[in-house]
């Protein structure tokens, strides 16, 4: 903790109570939506540019990286396990980055800016994946500790998701000039990852995949969402259904079907893969271990590499498809093949699925690092 120690002398006193203290802003499709759009027209009306999502993240980012910290270091194994304390280091070390970056008054500084956030995001996915390899490293094989670790986890990666779209929403308009957060049409979306998961298994499996049959009755299908998450959930559940019909021997396509309701798009994948018997589906829920990654646990700077590797599995799917009110269910018939629904609410008015934390105590504060 020695990283983390001098990082946090170096934060000035008031900034660090505010990073405990501090109430998260949940934002909504449609905040995200219009943000997005207000940096549009800041820009066509040659202001300073992304000069309000820049003092949004200025004050927001800090409150989210002091939450998790918190919740990092609140939990029993804080201090034994190595996992978790390597990444508390890490988040200590960006978050004092990020309590000393100002906001950009100069097209100089907003590159610099810019080029921190795009930092910050890479060490995060670092970080989070470290500390998931890990800590399911640390605990394999004792399946009572499996739960609440899952659940750990889900509260570390749901806040890497709030913090992700916020870093990501601000890079978004800097590399593409677009808002995150779109007007979409789920069947595109659909479209290209049909396609991304057919080349993603012809590689892995070495095999000719099997066809994906696309289902929607409305042409004119639309809903606010980050096309980057469906896209996201949609190649893990193609990459699972593909691989588990390949994996039975079937060649019978695998069919996807979209619906428009009143308040969701529902996304239906059926596939003939085999199933998962009723024992095991509980398993198909949980994290696992890539052993891709075990090299990452020796070295601190290969957050690139793992920005790359863009597969996290079903349960991260569920995180992400839940963080905006929907969800993500599945059901299974041994020996024929599993029913995956995606559900996206349509109501672009949903707040974020903010992982609830405990403010962090000073008194806490100082028994833990001072
Ligand atoms: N459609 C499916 N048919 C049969 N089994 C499935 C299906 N979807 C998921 N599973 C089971 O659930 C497990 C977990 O899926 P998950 O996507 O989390 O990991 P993975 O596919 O093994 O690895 P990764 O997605 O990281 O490459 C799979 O290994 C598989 O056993
Ligand atoms: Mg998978």
């Amino acid at each position: 903790m020695v990283g983390s120690t001098r990082a946090l002398k170096a934060i000035p006193k008031d900034v660090l109570e505010r990073l405990w203290t501090g109430k998260e802003t949940r934002l909504t499709l449609r905040h995200l939506y219009a943000l997005g759009k207000h940096a549009d027209k800041a820009q066509t009306m040659n202001s300073k540019p992304f000069r309000i999502p820049a003092e949004f993240l200025c004050s927001e980012l800090p409150i989210r990286y002091g939450h998790m910290l918190s919740v990092l270091h609140g939990h029993p194994l804080a201090r034994s396990s190595p996992s978790i304390t390597r990444v508390i280091d890490r988040y200590f070390q960006d978050a004092h980055k990020l309590t000393s970056l100002s906001i950009p008054s100069c097209e100089d500084e907003a590159q610099e800016f810019t080029q921190t956030l795009r930092t910050l995001r890479r060490r995060q996915c670092g970080s989070l994946l470290r500390l998931r390899h890990g800590l399911l490293t640390e605990n394999l094989g004792n399946e009572s500790a499996q739960k609440p670790l899952h659940t750990f986890l889900d509260q570390c990666n749901g806040l890497g998701v709030g913090v992700n779209l916020l870093i990501g929403e601000h890079l978004c308009l800097n590399d593409k000039g677009h808002n995150l957060v779109q007007l979409i049409n789920p069947t595109q979306v659909a479209q290209s990852a049909i396609i991304e998961a057919r080349k993603y298994c012809a590689d892995i499996h070495q095999v000719s995949p099997p066809q994906v049959q696309l289902v929607c009755k409305d042409d004119n299908l639309s809903t606010t969402y980050v096309p980057a998450h469906l896209h996201r959930v949609l190649f893990e559940l193609l990459t699972n259904s593909l691989t588990a019909t390949i994996k039975h021997g079937e060649t019978s396509p695998v069919r996807l079907t979209l619906v428009k309701g009143e308040e969701d798009v529902t996304i239906r994948l059926s596939d003939r893969g085999g199933g998962i018997c009723a024992r095991e589906v509980h398993k198909a829920w949980r994290y696992h271990i890539n052993p891709k990654h075990d090299a990452l646990m020796e070295h601190d700077e290969d957050d690139a590499q793992v920005e790359m590797d863009v597969k996290r599995g079903l349960r991260f799917a569920r995180l992400l498809a839940r963080y905006f009110g929907g969800d993500l269910a599945l059901i299974s018939m041994e020996g024929y093949g599993t029913d995956t629904f995606l559900a996206l609410s349509r109501d672009d008015a949903v707040t974020e699925n903010y992982p609830l934390t405990q403010p962090m105590t000073s008194s806490f504060m100082k028994e833990a690092f001072v």
